[in-house]
């Protein structure tokens, strides 16, 4: 099987005026194959939406290298990034925050959709599909942000990520800020999203339950750095490292 994503030795450092400089991402390197679910947990801080934000290219690499299908693009420009864009899309912590309140989920899904020129009656049939797709009626296109539940509005978030067909969708903690079933209706939405279509995925979470369930790998970051990658089966059950079993205990205990 070939390598989808690729990434090596990547490393973020923030600079702000006056201030030391951070490193919010230690030297990281993972590889993630077609189909595949990998994991990342770790704590608050600990670097896992700075990491989901340099996969994106939505903030820049300070160092290491990252590949997509073979192709280095660590170091494309904002103009280049269309295709990384198009590829590799992202479901953010916050799904309300995340779409525009003056506009309508509909405007939301079939942005990305009108800016490659899609016909408005196309846009329409695809936006309506791609609601249905994540367990909502097309009704809910007319809606606006504020007028859906959080777990009705993540899954908005995902149509819309889903609208340019991505090859690999990372989710950031997508689902903490709904409860535990709806989690876990999302998760499944996931899971079907990702036979049917073959995706890959990209879950960052606190929930190692949620992670055994659905991730084939699991990365575990501590201060930016990964401290154990491996099976979840086997991280959770014989956690290697002190801070791993930490993070064990706060959920099975
Ligand atoms: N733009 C920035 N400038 C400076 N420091 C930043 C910036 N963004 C993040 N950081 C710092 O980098 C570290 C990692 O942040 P990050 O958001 O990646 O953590 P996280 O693992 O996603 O945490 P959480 O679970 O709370 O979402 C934190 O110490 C944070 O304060
Ligand atoms: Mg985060």
């Amino acid at each position: 099987m070939s390598t989808l994503l690729e990434a090596e030795h990547l490393t973020k450092i923030f600079t702000q005026r006056g201030k030391e400089s951070f490193k919010a991402v230690d030297d990281v390197s993972f590889t993630l194959k077609p189909g595949e679910t990998l994991g990342i947990v770790g704590e608050s801080g600990s670097g896992k939406s700075t990491l989901a934000k340099m996969i994106t290219r939505l903030t820049d690499i300070t160092e290491g290298t990252l590949k997509f299908e073979g192709k280095d693009i660590t170091r494309l420009k904002h103009n280049q990034l269309k295709d990384v864009y198009g590829n590799i899309q992202m479901v953010f912590q916050n799904p309300v925050g995340s779409f525009d309140p003056r506009r309508t989920l509909g405007d939301g899904i079939g942005e990305s959709l009108r800016n490659r020129g899609m016909k408005k009656a196309d846009i329409e049939k695809r936006v309506a599909e791609l609601l249905e797709q994540c367990g909502l009626s097309s009704e809910f296109a007319k809606r606006y942000p504020h007028e859906v539940s959080g777990g009705q509005c993540q899954r908005a978030a995902i149509a819309r990520a889903l609208a340019v067909e991505p090859k690999v969708l990372i989710c950031d903690e997508a689902t903490s800020a709904l409860d535990v079933t709806i989690q876990k209706q999302i998760m499944e939405l996931l899971e079907e999203l990702k036979e049917k279509h073959g995706l890959s995925f990209i879950f960052i979470c606190h929930n190692l339950a949620l992670v055994q369930m659905f991730c084939d790998r699991v990365l575990v970051l501590y201060e930016g750095k990964v401290v154990e990658s491996g099976l979840p089966d086997d991280i959770i059950n014989e956690p290697k490292q002190a801070y791993t079993r930490k993070l064990v205990d706060a959920v099975f205990l």
